[in-house]
């Protein structure tokens, strides 16, 4: 192609869905050459931006933060740390939990199991102490229902480590959501995503030949690589933290980056991931495009999340359903349906990261499908560092190209969609900056509000758009965005 740039003042590429209904596509420059006539263009000055920290330290006396509403089911292992700021040592207290649930006074680790034919609804307060202060809290705890009755909160290594991820580097993930201050603001999940199973070779994305191995033993048992000695392990590990533990395949016979997938196996992964003690599990359609043929009916698309949707839900723990499968088949109309609680609305945003405004626009427009217990997923957050896919390379961690306002943008859109937030950053190289921006309370409480409610954009035009969310106590959360 030939651009006349005259007059332009940016120049985007940008990949649409080529004509397939799928935004799944990716494009770069190649060789982009900009020619001129006349006299030297000078360089312009950049945007002069400061990284500044503008969310205000949390007090020293206690805050709680996090959910105010949490959906577990009676008769399976209830595990809920209490997300609060301030100084410690600090001691925790809970008044009307339900029966079978106790309280650590010392962590304030919540744990136990509901129990069963108790009431739906518990009302339950929280309280935090130190030396400084005090802070009491209403937390509604629904058993029965659905769970994530708020957009799920956590760490995904996908965007940093790629097909680099080992168990000690979960490990340390865990450590630092808890060192950094990064659960006490609601952070729970510790998300393992692709290339922690066996390969059965080295391939495009998969370079490394330790990590080739048989993808299963006789009985039929997903083998995980030599990274990951041990799966339950490291479930054990985030659980003794009070946190949360995620894993992720996919329904085809390999993953994205050909690692082994659940085809044939659903029942035998289901039942393992949860005897190792997953709380979540991210579902990547990837290969299962071949099952499924080249343009597969909405039945097609749907019968590999049934059959795991109802695997998991009989299993004789709560795991959460992340669909991953880019949007097809309009998922937000269905993906609560076949037991999904969070559904990708789009492509990888890895690639598109400077799309984060229009693809959040787009999010908007599917609001009436974000409800508690099921959630629009725009992907992961990235800021501070994260790493980069370029052509089949996955690139060490690098610091992100989004401007800082456009960083503090990415969140607040975040927050204001009720979208989940998976931080995907490089979690070893957090700053002030960027521990700021993802640990802000006051978007958090507009993110984890109990509505559940997307922002509605009541006002859009060339020069930006407004966006007003409701929230339970008669408040609106307002986002002005240029
Ligand atoms: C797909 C998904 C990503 C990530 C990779 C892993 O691209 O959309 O989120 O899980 O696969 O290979």
């Amino acid at each position: 192609v030939q651009v006349d740039l005259a007059g332009v003042k940016s120049l985007l590429l940008i990949a649409a869905d080529a004509g397939d209904g799928k935004d799944h596509d990716h494009a770069n420059w190649a060789d982009a050459v900009v020619t001129f006539d006349g006299e030297q263009p000078k360089l312009a000055a950049g945007g002069g931006e400061i990284r500044e920290v503008l969310t205000p330290p949390a007090p020293t006396a206690p805050r709680i933060n996090g959910p105010r509403v949490y959906g577990a089911s009676p008769g399976k292992p209830f595990l809920y740390r209490i997300p609060c700021t301030g100084e410690r040592p600090m001691t925790f207290a809970a008044e009307g939990l339900p029966e079978g649930l106790s309280l650590d006074a010392a962590s304030g680790i919540i744990t136990g199991a509901i129990k069963e034919g108790t009431p739906r609804t518990h009302t339950t307060y929280l309280t935090a102490r130190n030396g400084k202060g005090a802070a009491r809290r209403e937390f509604r705890i629904v058993a029965g229902g659905t769970l994530s009755l708020t957009p799920q909160m956590g760490y995904n290594h996908w965007y940093t480590h790629y097909n680099r991820i080992t168990q000690k580097m979960m490990e340390e993930a865990a450590d630092i959501l808890i060192r950094s201050g990064m659960a006490d603001a609601g952070y729970e999940y510790v998300n393992v995503d692709d290339c922690w199973m066996n390969a059965p070779a080295v391939s495009k994305y998969q370079t490394d030949p330790q990590r080739v191995g048989p993808l299963r033993d006789e009985a039929g048992n997903i083998q995980p690589n030599v990274h990951f000695p041990d799966m339950k392990g490291l479930a054990d590990y985030i659980h003794a933290r009070g946190l949360k533990a995620g894993l992720y395949t996919s329904p085809g016979s390999h993953t994205c980056a050909g690692f082994g997938g659940a085809l044939g196996f659903e029942e035998n992964d289901a039942r393992q991931f949860a005897a190792w003690g997953f709380d979540f599990l991210k579902y990547d359609w990837c290969s299962y495009g071949r099952v499924a043929g080249k343009s597969p009916s909405l039945e097609g698309m749907q019968k590999p999340y049934v059959l795991m949707g109802d695997l998991l839900k009989r299993q004789p723990r709560d795991i959460v359903f992340n669909l991953c499968q880019y949007g097809m088949g309009d998922v937000w109309k269905w993906g609560a349906q076949v037991g999904g609680h969070s559904w990708r609305t789009g492509g990888d945003l890895g690639f598109e990261l400077e799309r984060i405004f229009e693809i959040a626009i787009k999010n908007c427009g599917l609001r009436d499908y974000n409800k508690p217990g099921g959630f629009n997923d725009p992907d992961y957050l990235q800021i501070g560092w994260h790493g980069a896919q370029r052509g089949g390379t996955f690139e060490l961690s690098q610091p992100c190209p989004l401007t800082p306002n456009e960083q503090y943008s990415f969140m607040s859109l975040w927050c204001l969609m009720a979208a989940p937030l998976f931080y995907s950053g490089d979690i070893q190289k957090l700053d002030a900056f960027t521990l700021g921006i993802l640990c802000n309370h006051e978007l958090i409480e507009i993110n984890q509000d109990p509505l559940g409610q997307c922002a509605k954009i009541v006002k859009q035009d060339g020069d930006g758009f407004v966006m007003v969310k409701d929230l339970e106590d008669g408040g609106k959360a307002i986002g002005l965005c240029n």
